[in-house]
């Protein structure tokens, strides 16, 4: 069963039993179970990021960007030099960043500034399994529904097509220009329900 345990954007922890309990005596949870049957039925829980992640999400990064099958070397080297616990650290300072945890280890990590998908990474050897789409389905959720109706993300172009599947439209390119290296990006927006 997949729990996601959020209170706002005060989530801060969780932790589950073998029976699937939720402990936490000084936080409010929402529990929520995915029902998509498309998804395996227990991948891991989802959690705000806390200080100790910084290594580990730091690490999963790098071995994302070191595997994208379609970033320039170039590019890549750059964005991996640049990587580093600090700026995972940087990023938790700046805007909302959850992890998930499996079987005690970090598989994916996302973030979201108000209703800008600003990270969103999964561990290569746990791709494929709906860790991807479950973050996603907790970014959305993060995005105060009282100010903004849509979400968008500058996506990189080997996940436009996970985007896609997930209800997201391109709505052109953009290229960032990052030390010296020019990223291209697809930005991509989706209507969130309301
Ligand atoms: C994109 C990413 C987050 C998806 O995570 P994931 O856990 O593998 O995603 P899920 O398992 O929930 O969904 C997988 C489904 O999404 C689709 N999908 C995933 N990656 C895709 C891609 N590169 N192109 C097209 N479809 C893709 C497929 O339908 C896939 O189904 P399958 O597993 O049956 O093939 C992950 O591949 C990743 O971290 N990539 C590298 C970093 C990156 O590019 N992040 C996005 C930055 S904007």
């Amino acid at each position: 069963m997949i729990l996601v345990a959020a209170a706002g954007r005060s989530v801060i922890s969780a932790m589950s039993t073998p029976e699937g309990e939720w402990m936490r005596a000084d936080v409010k949870y929402t529990m929520v179970k995915s029902d998509k049957p498309s998804r395996p039925a227990d991948i891991g829980i989802i959690r705000q990021y806390q200080p100790e992640d910084a290594d580990p999400a730091s690490n999963l990064a790098r071995a994302c960007l070191m595997l994208d099958p379609l970033m320039p070397p170039a590019v890549k080297e750059v964005l991996i030099r640049a990587e580093s616990p600090a700026i995972m650290r940087e990023r938790a300072n700046l805007f909302y960043v959850a992890v998930c945890v499996v079987e005690g280890r970090i598989a994916g990590v996302a973030g979201v500034d108000m209703n800008e998908i600003r990270l969103l990474l999964v561990d290569p050897e746990h791709q494929h399994k709906g860790i991807g789409g479950l973050l996603l389905d907790h970014l959305e959720s993060m995005v105060p529904s009282g100010l903004f109706r849509d979400i968008f993300v500058y996506s990189t172009p080997s996940a436009v097509g996970f985007y896609r599947i997930h209800g997201y439209q391109a709505g052109g390119e953009h290229t960032f220009h990052v030390g010296g290296c020019n990223i291209p990006t697809t930005f991509m927006t989706k209507r969130l329900a309301s």
